[in-house]
């Protein structure tokens, strides 16, 4: 069985409804449920016993330790995080907390257990870390895609705490012999996304006839991924790949912002047309978020060539299938935009002024 760190989140519960679907092997589920987990994104493995849920922080060493003792995971697989890099400005010492101490809790648990299992079970054993390509930092316009060998420039409090956590990682391979993997991959969109990131939260922001905000001058680029292309790739690095190595994770789509808001806003003057004129007139600039990244790309050459995976879903399909998604599922969204969801948005947006 695996035991998932952080699987009721977007990402996470992706993972999990996949791998069950594909593999049937069954999951052990650690997660916290802050505002970013919910357990209706697993509502369909409901009563299905190859999926438990675990209500706790990976913070917590006892219970990581009784969690690795009773079940005996082939594999941790390390998503839990936060995540969401304007929080991270505002409030840095969670990210701190879970995403490195975190990491350091969870890594120094699987070692303690690790270290006692026979030979060959520690052999087959995996550590799979799920990162990001912000630990790269940014690029220039003419700059070459980030690779497996780019230096660490994070910029942010979430890239700096994401660069953290990858160090101890590679570090916990090297000296104790762990074995880890580590993914970096780029921006992810797709179903059970919480709308503070930016297509959910256009989506939700345009059905409801609020401005669209778009930091800065909008041509920020972001590579995008779609999330189930995501989940392939972690399976198979799970599956084939190299223990101590580290695999760039991309979708070969690199778009400006304020070309994905135009893209969004088109899909649903399509799908749910307005009583007159198009969702891009809710289109508003607004200061933009400090640091900024200008620009991430990826090169996704080694996860090919060794592994064979590429990804499946072209930028404008997958885009299309997450409108559709959330159309579908506006009871999922009306459940998390609660007032908590309606503090953030206050926060983060009513102290920008327009651009
Ligand atoms: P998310 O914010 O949607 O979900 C994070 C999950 O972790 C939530 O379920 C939350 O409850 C749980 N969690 C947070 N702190 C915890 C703790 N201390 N103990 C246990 N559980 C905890 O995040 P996501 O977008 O699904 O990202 C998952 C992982 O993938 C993260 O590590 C993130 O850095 C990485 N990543 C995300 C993207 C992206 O575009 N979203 C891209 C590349 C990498
Ligand atoms: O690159 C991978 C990373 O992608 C992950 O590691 C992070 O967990 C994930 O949140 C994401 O980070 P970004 O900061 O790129 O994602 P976000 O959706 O917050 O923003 C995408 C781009 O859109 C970014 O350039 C900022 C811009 N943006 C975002 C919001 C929320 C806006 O212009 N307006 C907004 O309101």
């Amino acid at each position: 069985m695996l035991l998932i760190t952080g699987g009721a989140g977007f990402i996470g519960a992706n993972f999990i409804l996949d791998s069950i679907v594909q593999t049937g092997e069954a999951v052990v589920n650690l997660d916290k449920l802050t505002y970013a987990g919910n357990p209706r994104n697993l509502e369909a493995l409901r009563g299905d016993t190859r999926h438990l849920l675990v209500h706790g922080d990976i913070n917590d060493r006892a219970l990581v330790r009784r969690l690795l003792t009773d079940h005996q995971p082939r594999a941790v697989v390390h998503f839990a995080a936060e995540s969401h890099v304007d929080r991270s400005i505002h409030g840095p010492a969670e990210f701190v907390q879970t995403n490195v101490v975190g990491t350091f809790s969870l890594l120094e648990e699987t070692r303690g257990w690790w270290g006692g299992l026979s030979e060959s079970a520690r052999r087959d054993f995996r550590f799979l870390h799920v990162s990001t390509d912000e630990v790269y930092g940014s690029l220039g316009p003419n700059d070459a895609a980030f690779c497996e060998s780019t230096p660490y420039a994070p910029n942010s409090p979430y890239s700096a705490s994401k660069a953290s956590s990858d160090h101890l990682v590679r570090a916990y391979q090297h000296t104790y012999g762990l074995p880890t993997l580590t993914t970096n991959c780029s921006n992810n969109y797709g179903p059970f996304q919480f709308p503070e990131k930016l297509i959910p939260l256009i989506i939700h922001n345009a059905l409801a006839g609020k401005p669209l905000p778009v930091y800065g001058d909008g041509t920020n680029v972001r590579d995008w991924l779609y999330v189930g292309d995501h989940c392939t790739a972690i399976r198979e690095v799970l599956r084939k790949g190299r223990v101590g190595e580290t695999y760039n994770v991309g979708g070969g789509s690199e778009m400006k912002n304020i070309d994905v808001v135009t893209t969004v806003c088109h899909l649903l003057d399509e799908a749910r047309p307005r009583s007159s004129g198009s969702y891009t007139s809710l289109i508003t600039f607004v200061e933009d978020r400090p640091g900024h990244d200008r620009r991430y790309a990826i090169d996704a050459s080694k996860i090919h060539s060794e592994l064979g995976w590429v990804p499946r879903q072209s930028f404008q399909m997958g885009l299309a299938k997450t409108v559709d998604w959330y159309l579908d599922h506006p009871d999922w969204v009306q459940d998390v935009v609660t007032g908590a969801y309606r503090s953030w948005v206050s926060q983060n947006y009513l102290g920008r002024s327009a651009a």
